[in-house]
């Protein structure tokens, strides 16, 4: 069982030159198979619920469900709630138990942004959770919400007075990409990741993680990056294995006839990504 927080586990990464995956999961068996190959690749993960999850399960039921596995897991696992914009859902979250939390207030006024993560951040911190905030817009759509203007490009000004006025504990940061699947290559602006990470102490994150070439996300890395978010690449994989083997196994499947080769395809994602991040061998 793990006893490192991910503030350790973070600054673990930031030394060691690597960066910790964070995967976006929905269910019992995309979450068995995050943890089954972070296991087999003896790497820390975070495993991440989306509140979009919650409208067809229960915060406190897929919360509990991804405890346990962190529980019996043989590395680090830390479950996290993904991009919440609210404040009750986030505080919610601490009371049941997660061990960090993302209040996602990119889309207000930098006041109204830095009022929300203070809110979340004085709640949290008094439980021992950590609590990550994005300044800068992801761009894209899907169910990580969408975002299509221009104006994406995290400032460095409004990254230091997020930081400072609120004591979160780490970033994300609007760099140019986008969740969901690329249309076109995407283009990060690493000289303004560069800067913003030289303005602040705490540990950046990249969002919309599916579709980034490895090479950028490892000079992301090298440039502050200590936590790489995937989500899109584990979805769809999940889905179309699952269709590919209920055609296969034709009409009244039960679930556990078509998961063990639905799973292995989803960590073999998995592990693609533990390589990208670099973070093989260091749980
Ligand atoms: P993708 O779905 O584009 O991989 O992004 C996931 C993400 O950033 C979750 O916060």
């Amino acid at each position: 069982m793990n006893t490192k927080t991910l503030k350790e586990l973070l600054r673990e990464a930031d030394e060691g030159g690597y960066a910790i995956n964070a995967f976006n999961f929905t269910d019992v068996w995309d979450m068995l198979s995050i943890v089954e190959a972070a296991e087999e690749e003896k790497a820390p993960v975070i495993l991440m619920a989306h509140p979009e999850n919650f409208s067809q399960e229960s915060l406190g039921m897929c919360g509990a469900m991804a405890l346990q596995a962190a529980r019996e897991a043989s590395v680090p696992v830390i479950l996290h709630l993904d991009h919440s914009n609210s404040i009750d859902v986030c505080k919610a979250a601490v009371d049941y138990g997660f061990p960090s939390v993302m209040i996602d207030a990119s889309s207000q006024p930098l006041a109204e942004n830095i009022r929300r993560v203070k809110a979340v951040v004085d709640y949290a911190h008094s439980a021992g959770v950590h609590v990550e905030a994005e300044m800068g817009r992801i761009k894209g759509g899907g169910i990580e919400g969408g975002y299509y203007g221009n104006d994406f490009l995290a400032q460095v000004s409004d990254c230091v007075a997020l930081v400072e006025e609120t004591g979160v504990d780490c970033l994300a940061v609007g760099i140019g990409t986008a969740h969901g699947f690329y249309t076109e290559k995407p283009e990060l602006n690493f000289k303004r990741l560069e800067e913003i990470n030289n303005a602040v102490s705490v540990p950046l994150v990249l969002h919309g993680g599916t579709g980034v070439p490895r090479e950028d996300v490892q000079k992301g890395i090298k440039l502050g990056l200590n936590k790489i978010n995937v989500g899109t690449c584990i979805a769809a994989t999940y889905m179309n294995s699952m269709r590919d083997e209920l055609v296969k196994f034709g009409d009244n499947a039960f679930t556990i006839d078509i998961v063990g080769p639905v799973k292995e395809r989803i960590k073999a994602v998995v592990k693609e990504w533990i390589g990208v991040c670099m973070s093989a061998g260091k749980a």
